[in-house]
């Protein structure tokens, strides 16, 4: 069974009820008639019955909620939510309608912080930025946490490394500005990401062009001391660095440049040391090795929201609703 085969599974165990507020992408309904007739999450659309009827056309959605932003009997307990949530920031009443019913991500934020849904998806014809935006406003992060990240859930196929295939990525969405405060934290999300996604102890290598000192620059000192912070913030998780990456997946590497380290050669969740080398990296990984890269999920935020990616197919927008509806269950 893959990977998202076995979240699908637990996703239908209990069903989230998730946001798509991409009314006006044909994507998003032919995603939609996938997860309902799969059985795998509650859908509500945000969208006007015209757009609903010009691109929904030909789909079966009739087991999704449709709610149309400018006819909504919930509308003004929205609206109010969000003036008490973002005054401090200017936001007054008028200026929250209008952010509401120019784009639905904000109304999608609104209904997951009111309780009227468990998470939302977006981004099939949004940026990452406009799509994460609303709810790093909104939802804000979870309590203790500083910043949210952004991780992919890789499956690389016939590869011995990481478990059997399966590991975390991370920072790979978020973060262009990052220190070591900040990735200590990155590190002890994706160690929580590995082991609530797969069910399996994370082993977790801080990454770098330097194992244990071999090189010196102000970037290997960054990962070096957030390997001291994450150890001492983390103590449950089994975490090491700075490492190049073969020394952190190939074990006999790992055991000539960090002997005695615990996750030299052993790891399966990778946190990189710039939001530019998560996303290469994944990209890279995904195309060359054709691994399915599932995410980019969002770690650290106070309710699931996740993006997708604009060239994604309906079939991505079925496992990042997936993921959400997962994520959702853990929030319980
Ligand atoms: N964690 C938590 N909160 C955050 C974070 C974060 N990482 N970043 C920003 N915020 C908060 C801010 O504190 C602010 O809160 P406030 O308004 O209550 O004061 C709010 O979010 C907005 O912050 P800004 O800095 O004004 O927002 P901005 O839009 O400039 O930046 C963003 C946030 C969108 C995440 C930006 O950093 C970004 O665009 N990142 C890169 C995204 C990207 O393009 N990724 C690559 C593509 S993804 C892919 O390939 C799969």
């Amino acid at each position: 069974m893959s990977i998202l085969d076995s979240l699908k599974a637990k996703a239908k165990a209990d069903k989230k009820t998730i946001v798509l507020p991409e009314s006006m992408d044909k994507r998003t309904y032919e995603a939609a008639e996938k997860i309902l007739k799969e059985g795998i999450a509650n859908l509500v659309i945000i969208g006007t019955p015209e757009e609903i009827a010009e691109n929904g056309k030909g789909y079966d959605i009739s087991g999704a909620t449709i709610v149309d932003p400018f006819n909504d009997p919930n509308k003004q307990k929205y609206i109010d939510k969000f003036v008490e949530l973002r005054s401090k920031k200017g936001v007054t009443a008028e200026m929250a309608q209008k952010m509401m019913e120019e784009d639905y991500m904000y109304y999608a934020c609104l209904m997951c912080k009111c309780g009227d849904a468990d998470g939302a998806v977006s981004g099939a014809c949004h940026s990452t930025g406009n799509t994460i935006r609303p709810a790093l406003q909104l939802l804000k992060t979870k309590p203790g946490i500083s910043s949210v990240s952004g991780f992919f859930l890789m499956e690389v196929p016939d590869c011995e490394f990481g478990d059997n295939g399966i590991f975390v990525f991370a920072d790979c969405a978020v973060n262009p500005e990052i220190d070591a405060p900040k990735l200590a934290e990155i590190a002890g999300l994706s160690a929580e990401s590995f082991k609530a996604f797969t069910g399996g102890e994370p082993i977790v290598a801080m990454l770098s062009f330097s194992s244990k000192g071999s090189a010196k620059s102000d970037s290997v000192t960054m990962v070096a001391d957030a390997v001291k912070m994450a150890q001492e913030r983390f103590p449950q998780y089994n975490i090491d660095g700075e490492l190049q990456l073969d020394a952190a997946i190939v074990p006999n590497v790992g055991a000539s440049k960090a002997p005695g380290s615990p996750v030299a050669g052993k790891a399966n969740t990778l946190v990189f040391p710039s939001l530019e080398a998560g996303n290469i990296g994944y990209k890279l990984v995904q195309r060359l090795a054709k691994a399915e890269a599932y995410g980019p999920v969002l770690q650290g935020l106070s309710m699931p929201v996740n993006d997708l990616s604009r060239g994604c197919f309906a079939d991505d927008i079925v496992g990042v609703v997936t993921m959400t509806a997962v994520q959702a269950q853990l929030a319980d």
